[in-house]
């Protein structure tokens, strides 16, 4: 599928109001997104957990209004939130394109996390992909009478339509979001070993061994202030990096040999290539220009009692990181109650104000 052929031509303009409603998961990254062209094109290519728990709920209603503006309120856990608005405004921008009939409709974004929203975890990729979905079952709304090329395909083609879509306009809110529509691996971004594409995300096409169903993120919240940098700037830092051809080609060979690690069930690769992952994507930081540490002195205790941890008691769990502060513990359901027992008895008091989150993989966003 390319761009053109996502843009909406023909709508029923007949239809006053409607209100739709979705819950997105958040996701993980396993090999890292970090860098990127013009139009939210990775430089290069990422694979993520999508999270269970961790979720943003929007509801959407549209009613039919004069005037060529776009017009929107966002009311975020009940309240009227201007902050989020300057997102929402340039994210219509980008996709109007794909969407003529953003101008016709006053729409009313009512939002709210599962999670806490101070807790520094990033819920953009929640967010993003909720709005997207939700403007999606608006589109198929208003196209439900419209006899199209589109409507006569199966209803395989019409879902797989809907879901590339919905990511394609997420990945145009925020890059990351175009990998949580569907569960449980994502992939987005050309290579040559997965099918997979740089416009959207789309489910891992490759073979998982039962090692890694059910595979548990334990989100321990180490740092839960605004973030020290935001993700666009961080992106811009790969510009004129040093490394950043190295990077790009090291997330190539990443996830060929992720894939491979899926397949076969080995742990301990599969522990090497995501804490080198997240280690690389910090490393990235520190040896940019401006440079910045976004872990904390209790992000590195974390990992080094996560790997002392590992070491006596021949476990699997690892950690990955986001570009912030805060550890994402991951391990196999079989190893739940004592890893969780170890996070309360060594971890929680490098977390701020002892808090985690208990997350494991999950399947994809929700209509409600
Ligand atoms: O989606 P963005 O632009 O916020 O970028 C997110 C990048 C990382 O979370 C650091 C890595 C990733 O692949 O999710």
């Amino acid at each position: 599928m390319t761009e053109k052929g996502f843009i909406l031509t023909t709508y029923n303009s007949n239809i006053d109001r409607g209100s739709v409603k979705w819950s997105s998961p958040s996701n993980i990254a396993l090999v890292k997104y970090w860098g990127k062209k013009e139009h939210q094109i990775p430089e290069n290519p990422s694979l993520s957990f999508t999270l269970s728990d961790c979720k943003t709920i929007t509801e959407v209603t549209y009613t039919k209004k004069s005037g060529n503006d776009f017009s929107f309120d966002v009311f975020f856990e009940g309240e009227k939130n201007e902050a989020f608005k300057p997102k929402i405004q340039t994210f219509f921008e980008r996709i109007e394109l794909y969407m003529p009939f953003l101008r016709d409709y006053h729409f009313k974004i009512e939002t709210s996390n599962t999670f806490p929203h101070s807790s520094g975890i990033a819920s953009s990729a929640s967010g993003m992909s909720a709005i997207a979905l939700c403007l999606m079952s608006i589109e198929q709304e208003l196209t439900s009478d419209v006899i199209s090329t589109e409507r006569s395909m199966s209803d395989e083609k019409s879902q797989m339509y809907f879901n590339q879509k919905a990511s394609f306009l997420a990945r145009l809110g925020s890059g990351s979001a175009c990998r949580s529509i569907e569960g449980e691996l994502v992939v987005w971004g050309k290579n040559e070993s997965t099918e997979s594409s740089d416009l959207f995300g789309v489910r891992f096409d490759g073979e998982v061994h039962p090692n890694f169903k059910n595979y548990q993120d334990a989100i321990l919240l180490v740092d839960k202030g605004e973030k020290q940098v935001s993700s666009t700037v961080g992106h811009k830092l790969m510009y004129g990096h040093p490394f950043a051809k190295e990077r790009f080609a090291q997330a190539h060979q990443n996830l060929a040999e992720l894939t491979k690690v899926l397949a076969s069930g080995n742990m301990k690769g599969f522990i090497e290539i995501v804490e080198s992952e997240a280690l690389t994507l910090h490393a990235m930081m520190m040896t940019s220009m401006p440079y910045f540490i976004l872990m904390k002195p209790n992000t590195l205790e974390i990992i080094n009692k996560i790997w002392a941890y590992r070491a006596k008691n021949d476990s699997n769990i690892c950690f990955t990181l986001d570009a912030g502060a805060n550890v994402h513990v991951l391990f196999p359901k079989a190893e739940e109650i004592k890893v969780y027992e170890f996070i309360k008895r060594e971890l929680v008091a490098y977390c701020q104000n002892g808090h985690y989150i208990c997350d494991s993989v999950g399947k994809g966003a929700t209509p409600l």
